[in-house]
């Protein structure tokens, strides 16, 4: 089997992450197939050329659709602002390549159903492409072990979901505006941002959300440009809301950028008939599990670290407890996209499930400015 090759499209924050996961993902998983860091695209020659040589690719270029030509190159992965997200994925797509896209999937619904056109344009059952979404905190061990009591029952009948995925990165005002406070560039702000990762998690975990009633606040109306004057903020910095799952679930949400003290606030409760259990992915090793069957005065919460019983772990490491960190995360999620275009395996989130999140957020947003409760497939 020849090895699978990378395109990678943009060096930031997570570009850095995908380049860690392809570099190591051979030594943790091993396998047959193989990833190849063939090209890195960057903004311009001398970044693309740093962030190659730093991050192990053979090749850079400015010139990002000079990927899609390329024999060598079988995965155009997006890891660029959102703005950019659509036109980079229909163009793989229309290259015939799989495409892995950093979240949000785009600005919006309806840029999602451009992307989805695109896709089903071009679908070809002899030559399937693989599309997945970097929704990696789905990806974490205990989160699957999490997600295998569910679908055992171990927690009976779940009758309510509290999720959060709040950080303070722009708590303090004097914090520039950058392309996340930019509609144009990123749609909305914390919802998609942050607000994204809770929404995939309570999907993931609960099913689809089928109603809502959201709110949304901007609290730094402000921030200084790159000249130091006052900028109007664009997009929300905090959002809750009330929904409903389609099991009939109840649940509630919020995401926040500017929640002081909150570095890695992805957390949530999950009350069931039978047990209910916590998670907080600032402790992302463990999970904390209330048993209703427990004899009155010796029940409580206990704590179950990640051990080797998932797999996933198991890679990583053969002693129980011995903790990942978030850049293991995307090492599975690339094992995730390895082995859907080796074996024709699920991918956690593809792009119909990335364009659900959108319909929610936007929902969200609509709820918000019309003060009601909407049903999200309306959108
Ligand atoms: P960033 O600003 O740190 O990096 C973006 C990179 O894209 C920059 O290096 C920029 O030069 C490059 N870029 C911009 N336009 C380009 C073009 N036309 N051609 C080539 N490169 C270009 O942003 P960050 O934080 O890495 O976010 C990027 C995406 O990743 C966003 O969609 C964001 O939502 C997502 N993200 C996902 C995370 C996760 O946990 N899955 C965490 C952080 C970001």
């Amino acid at each position: 089997m020849r090895d699978i090759g990378i395109g990678l499209i943009g060096s930031g924050y997570i570009g850095k992450t995908h380049a860690i996961a392809y570099n190591a993902h051979g030594s943790v998983f091993g396998g047959k197939a193989k990833l190849a860091c063939r090209t890195l695209a960057e903004i311009d020659e001398t970044r693309a050329e740093e962030a190659a040589n730093a991050l192990g690719f053979e090749n850079s270029t400015s010139d990002w659709r000079s990927l899609l030509a390329d024999d060598a190159i079988d995965v155009i992965a997006i890891a660029t602002p959102n703005a950019l997200h659509k036109d980079m994925t229909i163009a793989a797509i229309e290259a015939g390549k799989h495409v892995y896209v950093e979240k949000p999937l785009a600005l919006d619904t309806a840029e999602a159903n451009q992307i989805i056109a695109a896709l089903e344009a071009r679908t070809d059952p002899e030559q399937p492409l693989v599309h997945m979404l970097g929704y990696n905190y789905l990806c974490n061990p205990i989160i699957s072990t999490i997600k295998a009591m569910i679908d055992a029952g171990e927690l009976g009948e779940i009758i309510h979901f509290r999720g959060r995925h709040n950080e303070d990165y722009m708590a303090n005002p004097d914090v520039p505006f950058n392309w996340r406070c930019s509609k144009a560039s990123a749609g909305t702000g914390t919802l998609g941002d942050m607000g994204s990762h809770i929404i995939s998690m309570a999907m993931h975990l609960v099913g689809p959300i089928a109603s809502l009633c959201g709110d949304t606040d901007i609290v730094v109306p402000k921030r200084p440009d790159e000249t130091g004057a006052p900028r109007a903020v664009e997009n929300e910095d905090q959002a809750q809301a009330i929904v409903r799952f389609a099991s009939g679930t109840m649940g509630a949400l919020e995401t926040s950028r500017v929640a002081l003290g909150k570095k890695q606030g992805l957390a949530f409760e999950i009350v069931g008939t039978k047990a209910s259990l916590e998670f907080d992915q600032e402790r992302m090793n463990e999970v904390r599990l209330y048993e209703g069957s427990g004899a009155p005065g010796r029940s409580g919460f206990k704590t179950i670290l990640v051990d080797t019983s998932c797999p996933d772990f198991a890679a990583f490491c053969p002693a129980p407890g011995h903790g990942l960190g978030y850049n293991d995360l995307k090492i599975i999620e690339v094992d995730r996209l390895l082995k859907a275009i080796t074996e024709g395996a699920r991918v956690p989130v593809d792009l119909y499930a990335g364009r659900e999140i959108e319909r929610v957020i936007d929902t969200w947003v609509l709820s918000a400015q019309e003060r009601r409760w909407i049903d999200v497939g309306r959108l």
